[in-house]
């Protein structure tokens, strides 16, 4: 099926999804494949990387034929193949670099490596034309980072975690909570039943020499003491885990918009699926006049798409990654 536009074909391998897609001109989602080793994960209560770049090497070349059958495309009609390079795991991130380097070569195309976090931020690319200048937060299992976002390849970081990222915030909760990995969804779940307001946990503010950065790590140490005392109150405990994460991501969020006067918020990353997240983002883009947009589920979490997004724009403006590219980035 050819359209003329560019098709770029994106590899996710950085933590325990095998992502591979097919996005046309950057913006069209032809195919997206994940393949999760979560379930395999959960045994162990986390990402082991080991267990995660063996389940990397058994899914990746079936990920690979089955977006291509699904966008129904050659391998030869592709305008180039883009790969995360980092951060992330190295032997995860090796399996998917080592497969991209092969498809480049085999397929005569070019060769474009992607920033994992930069890649979240184009899942939004997905779903409407981007606008900027922005705030963008990208906040998932391993990274919680606040960018001002001025044009494709013109990014500023403007404060990230000092500890724990906002998933691992809500992974660590969870398990003390006897909940399973990944913890984000079950303590949404489980928050529903709870009684809003009854616990309050503390949310970390880190002063004025760090206006645009956030700590998670008292808020697990909280939560460990508030179940202890409260062992009966899963629920109510799991809502106040959530409502302090959430308060801290939208208050930093609010104070950079309203101080470097920025009407668009883009979220994402796994924790960006989070609808206590999304309602109160949104409730004070209401306030303070800022537009909030993000992904479906599906692209906020680790996929191949928001990677062939990236790669698009990265592949237009020249960028090229060379075949001898170590992994890391
Ligand atoms: O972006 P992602 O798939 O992988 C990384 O790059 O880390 O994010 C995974 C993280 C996990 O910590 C998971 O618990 C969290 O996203 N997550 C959520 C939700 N869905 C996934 N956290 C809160 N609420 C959710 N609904
Ligand atoms: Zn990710």
């Amino acid at each position: 099926m050819a359209s003329g536009e560019p098709l770029i074909l994106g590899i996710e391998s950085s933590c325990d999804d095998t992502g591979v897609a097919v996005v046309e001109a950057g913006r069209t989602v032809r195919a997206n494949v994940v393949a999760s080793s979560a379930r395999l994960q959960a045994i162990y209560g986390g990402v082991v990387p080991e267990v995660a770049a063996r389940e990397h090497v058994a899914t990746i070349l079936p990920a690979i034929d089955r977006a291509l059958r699904e966008a129904q495309v050659e391998l030869g009609a592709l305008s180039a193949v883009a790969v995360t390079q980092g951060p992330g795991l190295f032997g995860a991130l090796l399996v998917g670099m080592t497969a991209a380097k092969a498809l480049a070569v085999a397929g005569g195309l070019p060769l474009v490596g992607v920033h994992h976090l930069e890649a979240h931020l184009y899942a939004n690319a997905l779903v409407g034309p981007l606008r900027f200048p922005a705030l963008a937060l990208v906040v998932s299992g391993g990274h919680t980072r606040l960018y001002l976002w001025r044009n494709h390849g013109d990014l500023e970081v403007l404060g990230e975690t000092q500890d724990d990222a906002a998933g691992e915030a809500f992974d660590k909760g969870a398990r003390l909570l006897g909940l399973p990995y990944p913890g984000g969804p079950e303590v949404e779940r489980l928050a529903a039943r709870g009684t809003p307001g009854r616990f309050r946990l503390p949310v970390a503010r880190l002063g004025e020499d760090h206006p645009y950065d956030f700590s998670f790590s008292g808020v697990k140490t909280a939560a460990r003491a508030l179940i202890a005392r409260h062992p009966e109150a899963a629920a109510d405990i799991a809502w106040a885990l959530q409502q302090a994460i959430v308060e801290a991501l939208v208050d930093t969020t609010v104070r950079a918009a309203r101080r470097l006067d920025l009407h668009q918020v883009y979220l994402a990353g796994g924790v960006s699926a989070n609808r206590g997240l999304r309602a109160a983002l949104e409730a004070a883009g209401r306030d303070y006049g800022f537009r909030v947009s993000y992904p479906p589920p599906a692209l906020c979490t680790d996929n191949g798409a928001m990677v062939a997004a990236l790669g698009y724009y990265r592949w237009r403006a020249g960028e090229r990654l060379a075949l001898r590219a170590p992994v890391g980035a």
